[in-house]
């Protein structure tokens, strides 16, 4: 994937960086929208990636946004997106969170808990506004991923119960919200859809009980979490959407005023993005072939944190030779290990590594830790 070419133009940039290949998201997207329904709507997970460069991007094929804090929302509207295009979800959004979303006059809020649900009500009368919001319900799904970013199990944070969805029709008469919506999201990097068809059963069930009950369902935000291949990025490049957006619109039994929203985040950037190193130092020690790369867990947090694995290769060694090494970054602890013992190229100082599937959750999870440097993020299109 990355020729000769690219390893002459990597080289004249100062290392670590993130590199972005923007026919990739521009196909990811165009996929997208071809799987997608008039009366399907698509808000991007912008916690995922909230690079400028991108945003514009996902900006230009129109769809809106799903944030999680207020500086969140403030990014998105300073790239141009329209507050009408924006829902805020999130279990802990403060006061002052609340009362600004309001004042933007943003799409909705998903909302966590009952008690969130009164304070929405007594802020927006405050502005006397009246503010729409879906209520995101935990569905009691199993999603086979890891357990860290699971979010729709029985012990998860999220959510009110299913049991609850009786107390819908009494929040319902609250002088200054209208619930319109309902809002599931099971989890993150999730591959196999059966979980996903669990949901569109308990959807099914979920409207038809409201409706029931005498709250009118508007919108049905069934989240993201669509996972993509870490194993395989060159030969996945463009997303499932086909199959995954299907699914849901087969399943989900829709009237007329009724549409389907999905938050997708990983999905549609973790292909596009790269990060890009070199190798300071290799050495051996006791059982261990160590290659130390310029950048580090404050770039890249996945692997530290999840102990996610990520296809890596050494784009500029001539040798043939395969060696087994634990690929590690500058950080003062050991869990800055990006993979163990990993099988490449023999390598050596100067050689440059990239990191493939980094789109999503690298950039956007990077901090300065260490007191290590920002790291720039350049284009396909651009260098
Ligand atoms: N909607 C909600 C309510 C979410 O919490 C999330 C992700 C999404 C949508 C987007 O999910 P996606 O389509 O990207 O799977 N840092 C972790 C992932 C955390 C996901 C958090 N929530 C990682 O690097 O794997």
């Amino acid at each position: 994937m990355f020729s000769s070419d690219s390893v002459k133009k990597f080289n004249n940039l100062p290392t670590p960086f993130y590199y972005y290949d923007i026919d990739i998201i521009k196909n990811n997207l165009k996929s997208l929208k071809y799987s997608l329904r008039s009366n399907n709507k698509v808000h991007f997970s912008v916690k995922s990636n909230t690079n400028k460069r991108i945003l514009e991007i996902v900006k230009s094929y129109n769809l809106g946004i799903d944030a999680v804090s207020y500086n969140e929302i403030k990014h998105c509207l300073d790239q141009g997106f329209d507050s009408k295009d924006i829902v805020f979800a999130g279990v802990g959004k403060t006061d002052e969170e609340i009362n600004k979303a309001i004042e933007k006059d943003i799409a909705y809020f998903n909302v966590e808990s009952f008690q969130e649900l009164d304070v929405i009500n007594q802020l927006s009368k405050k502005q006397s506004k009246q503010t729409e919001v879906s209520i995101r319900v935990n569905p009691n799904i199993f999603s086979e991923t890891n357990k860290k970013i699971q979010t729709g199990s029985k012990d998860d944070k999220f959510g009110v119960q299913l049991e609850d969805i009786s107390k819908f029709s009494d929040y319902d008469k609250l002088s200054n919200i209208n619930i319109t919506g309902i809002h599931f999201h099971i989890g993150s990097q999730i591959l196999n859809l059966s979980p996903f068809e669990k949901l569109c059963k308990i959807t099914n069930e979920t409207i038809s009980y409201l409706e029931g009950n005498g709250v009118t369902i508007k919108n049905i935000n069934v989240g993201g979490g669509l996972g993509i291949d870490y194993m395989d990025p060159e030969n996945n490049l463009e997303s499932n959407f086909k199959d995954f957006i299907h699914l849901f619109n087969s399943k989900i039994k829709l009237k007329n005023n009724q549409s389907i929203h999905f938050e997708l985040g990983r999905s549609i950037v973790g292909q596009c993005g790269f990060l890009i190193s070199k190798i300071l130092y290799t050495k051996k020690s006791y059982n261990k072939n160590f290659i130390v790369l310029d950048s580090g867990m404050n770039n890249l947090i996945r692997p530290a944190l999840y102990n996610s694995k990520h296809k890596i290769s050494n784009i500029s060694s001539r040798s043939n030779k395969i060696e087994a090494y634990d690929i590690v970054g500058p950080i003062c602890e050991s869990t800055d290990t990006f993979a163990r013992d990993y099988e490449m190229v023999e390598s050596k100082r100067g050689d440059l590594v990239v990191i493939y599937s980094c789109g999503a959750y690298a950039e956007s999870m990077s901090s300065n830790y260490n007191l290590r440097d920002n790291i720039k993020s350049y284009y396909s299109d651009t260098i």
